[in-house]
């Protein structure tokens, strides 16, 4: 008898991890790898998404976001989607540089004006030859860009001017352009990925790093590093990308749910991004850390420099940069 419960319990998980739909059949599961917490506007946004389109897909499909990099850093996610072992993953466009230059385009130094201009972008079909070359070529496909704000410099002593950025170890995304950026701004460019900064810079092996409000709260970095100067250096915006191997097996008319859908979490994010940057820097702010305005004269000149000598690299990367800022 005991082993007939014990079978039957059984069956009830298996059943239970299954789903079902409104037709009885299984529904998919679908996981989404997100590196941040479950307060993040990227968060919210993705599981507004995910609650309707499991409603008008009939339950078809179950969305589960895993937070907090539990299924691994951005670089490594990227890599399961890829390999078809993970259905999505958020990546900031720094991380898809490794395969295809182009994407430097998307996050040169100041190539937004603003977080509207940005927006309107996001909503444009700027990206989408991008996006659709990135499908055919690395077999992820990036569906929607979403706005992860201004980032700028935060660093453990603080700094009395530009100047003082000279020769400071600041942590920057895993890519080359944002490693050449920092050192023109005067830095030390150090990659590395989001989980390992905390401690890096509680131990000095780094000065500080560079982060929008957001990110700088929720993963408590003002703790170890509380003088915060608004350089607004960069924007780099995020991508979600669906592997092709789950993407490929969707129907049709689901696609079509899907890309609405994910498609109207693109405002939806930008408006939690503004709530959410209020909220951080009041976390921050009663957690020790002190926003500063900084004269960025000397960063944004240098960058420009920059930015002329990689764009001279490239037509195509060069095409893209010319239609970020036809929309300004
Ligand atoms: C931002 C961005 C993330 C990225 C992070 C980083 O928070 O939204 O996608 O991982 O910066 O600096 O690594």
């Amino acid at each position: 008898m005991k082993k007939i419960i014990t079978l039957l319990a059984a069956f009830i998980l298996v059943l239970a991890g299954c789903g079902s739909s409104a037709d009885g059949t299984s529904s998919q599961k679908i996981t989404i790898a997100f590196n941040q917490s479950e307060s993040h506007p990227q968060y919210i946004a993705l599981s507004e998404f995910a609650e309707k389109f499991e409603e008008q897909t009939e339950g078809r499909y179950e969305i589960d976001i895993q937070a907090n990099e539990i299924l691994g850093s951005q670089k490594e996610t990227l890599e399961m989607v890829q390999g078809g072992t993970l259905e999505m993953t958020l990546v900031s466009t720094s991380l898809l540089e490794n395969f295809d230059d182009s994407y430097v385009a998307l996050s040169l130094p100041y190539v937004y004006d603003s977080l509207d201009h940005q927006r309107t972008v996001f909503s444009s079909d700027a990206f989408d030859e991008l996006f659709a070359k990135t499908s055919t070529e690395v077999g992820v496909t990036p569906v929607a860009a979403y706005t992860a704000g201004a980032r700028n410099v935060y660093t453990k002593s603080p700094m009395e001017s530009a100047a003082d950025l000279s020769g400071k170890k600041i942590r920057v995304m895993e890519s080359q352009a944002k490693v050449d950026m920092m050192n023109a701004m005067g830095g030390v460019g150090t990659p590395m990925s989001q989980g390992e900064v905390y401690t890096a810079i509680q131990q000095g092996i780094i000065d500080g790093g560079e982060n929008n409000e957001v990110t700088f709260a929720d993963l408590k970095h003002y703790e170890v590093a509380p003088n915060y100067y608004y350089t607004e250096h960069l924007m780099v915006p995020d991508v979600v990308v669906v592997s092709n191997t789950f993407f490929d097996t969707m129907s049709d008319s689901d696609k079509e749910i899907f890309n609405a859908l994910i498609e109207e979490s693109v405002t939806r994010e930008f408006e939690l991004w503004i709530e959410g940057v209020e909220a951080a820097k009041t976390t921050a702010t009663e957690g020790g850390a002190k926003f500063n305005e900084i004269d960025k004269t000397a960063f944004q000149e240098a960058c420009f420099e920059l930015n002329e000598k990689t764009l001279a690299t490239s037509e195509d990367m060069t095409k893209i940069y010319n239609q970020i800022r036809d929309l300004a």
